[in-house]
């Protein structure tokens, strides 16, 4: 550790230790791992949590491989931070890792999913949705996004200001739930399943964050959150019984799971099993998905020379057309404009794991139990690989890939928990942009600089845009 790190920490804890059973006694001893400064009794680092993004971020300064932080009282988690940890405790480590403490929360919320469970049940659980995220359905999957991207859009009043995060949300909560039960379900009751599943999405991030006694209050809040879960409860129940019942294969994601059989009991899955799953693919594919569309408007509007050469290589490549699957691939200035803003502004900022047996991360030893942690959005900025991190520039994806060691660049994680929606949220996200971008411009105010806040995703305290009508020819922008 250089001076300059000292003065981060107040505590150094924990000696090392240098034998682990079934391996070998090494004689160098790691050094021990730091506990980052700012830590009390009783309440750890919660004071410092205030501002928790900030707090992760400037771990990285520390220049430590691993460190220290209480985010509750007895529990010591540790933020990895080198990437060639990161990988390994992804790749090589994840089959033995618990999925840790937000996963937990996440599970206690919404119940046993895909993105909750581990082990040989987390197994069981991909197999049977991965056939939704099939290259084949997400192709057929486009023209519904379009339609609903089109008639968003034509909703908004032109010279009118927008709050562009709550559009964005709205938005990839419409996309994903006309891909998941758009067919299996009558207008009525798609509306209100969309409303119930916005409330519990828009709860489930302050829980996460609060203690579990805090959940039990007789609070507006907590009782509007509890109504929307037994909501969407009810709605997929039903939906469940009447596509059992009719035989009716209506082709979308919930039909499929209706498909489904659970391989440990031979049956298929029950209504509650369906809606946990759907419940966390709304929370993991809507929030995501919204921060990553509403910082890519920001920074286009920011950025004029970027967003001319966008619309001139939508205008070659689609001229009048709308923007089909094939094209999702054949638009690679907008794709490293997406990859830009996955780094620069990606949406995630604490995603943990949980050691299982006493594990050997890099040349420490981990005890069983052990918090682990990491975060894109500070892994993603760090200099020593992204030089200029602050500065939006699509143009280093150019040839940067190929010079970025494992582990350094995560947009969608690593291993076998790596995002099952990748492709489908790429996907997303093209149609959104080469739809909206064409029709209207969203304009930022003069030196208006929005702020970041760390909730369920890292996304804009707010964002508030002017709706412009985009006006044309935009020729004259040379790719
Ligand atoms: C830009 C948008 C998105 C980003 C940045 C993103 C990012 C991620 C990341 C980093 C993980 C790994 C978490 C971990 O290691 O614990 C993950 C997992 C996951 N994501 Fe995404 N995601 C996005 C969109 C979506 C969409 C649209 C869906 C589906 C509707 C989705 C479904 C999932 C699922 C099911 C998992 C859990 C996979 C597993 O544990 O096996 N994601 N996502």
């Amino acid at each position: 550790m250089t001076g300059l790190c000292w003065g981060m920490f107040r505590e150094v804890i924990g000696a090392p230790t240098i034998a682990v059973k079934g391996l070998p006694v090494t004689s160098t001893a790691p050094p021990p791992i730091p506990r980052a400064a700012g830590s009390f009794p009783l309440i750890g680092h919660a004071l410092k949590m205030r501002d928790n993004l900030g707090f992760i971020d400037s771990l990285r300064e520390t220049r430590e491989p691993l460190v220290e932080i209480v985010l509750q009282p007895g529990t010591r988690t540790i933020v990895v931070q080198d990437p060639a940890l990161i990988h390994q405790m992804l790749k090589a480590l994840g089959p033995s890792l618990d999925k840790g403490r937000l996963y937990d929360k996440l599970g206690q919320l919404l119940g046993d999913s895909v993105v909750t469970a581990t082990g040989r049940n987390h197994v069981r659980k991909r197999r049977q949705l991965q056939p939704a995220f099939a290259h084949t359905e997400i192709s057929r999957y486009v023209d519904l996004m379009r339609a609903e991207v089109t008639a968003t859009v034509a909703a908004w009043e032109r010279g009118r200001s927008l709050d562009v995060r709550e559009a964005m949300v709205g938005l990839s909560l419409d996309m994903l739930a006309k891909t998941v039960f758009a067919g299996s379900l009558d207008d009525a009751v798609f509306r209100r399943l969309r409303s119930d599943l916005s409330v519990v999405m828009n709860g489930v991030g302050a829980r996460m964050m609060l203690p579990d006694w805090a959940e039990r209050l007789p609070l507006p809040f907590n009782r509007r959150f509890d109504r929307a879960r037994a909501g969407v409860r009810t709605t997929i129940n039903t939906a469940v019984d009447d596509l059992q019942a009719s035989g009716h294969d209506t082709g979308d994601m919930l039909s499929m799971l209706l498909r489904a059989i659970d391989e440990e009991t031979g049956e298929p899955l029950t209504g509650h099993q369906i809606s946990s799953e759907i419940f966390t693919l709304a929370v993991a594919g809507t929030e995501t998905t919204a921060s990553v569309l509403s910082w890519t408007l920001y920074e286009l509007a920011r950025n004029p020379s970027v967003e001319a050469r966008v619309l001139a290589e939508l205008d070659e490549v689609l001229g009048e057309r709308p923007v089909a699957f094939d094209d999702v691939i054949r638009l690679p200035y907008l794709n490293w404009v997406i990859t830009e803003t996955l780094r620069l502004h990606h949406p995630g900022w604490l995603v943990t794991r949980r050691t299982t047996e006493e594990t050997r991360l890099g040349t420490w030893t981990l005890p069983a139990g052990t918090e682990l942690a990491y975060c894109q959005h500070a892994l993603h900025r760090d200099p020593a690989r992204f030089p200029d991190p602050l500065t939006f520039d699509p143009n280093r994806w150019n040839d940067a890939t190929q010079t970025l060691p494992p582990g350094a660049f995560l947009p969608f994680g690593d291993g076998k928990h790596k995002c099952m929606g990748d492709r489908l949220a790429l996907t997303e996200m093209v149609t959104a942009l080469a739809t909206m971008l064409r029709s209207v411009r969203l304009e930022l105010a003069e030196g208006r600089v929005v702020r970041q806040v760390a909730r369920l995703t890292v996304r804009p305290r707010a964002l508030r845009m002017t709706v412009r009508p985009r006006t044309r020819p935009r020729a004259g922008v040379g790719l």
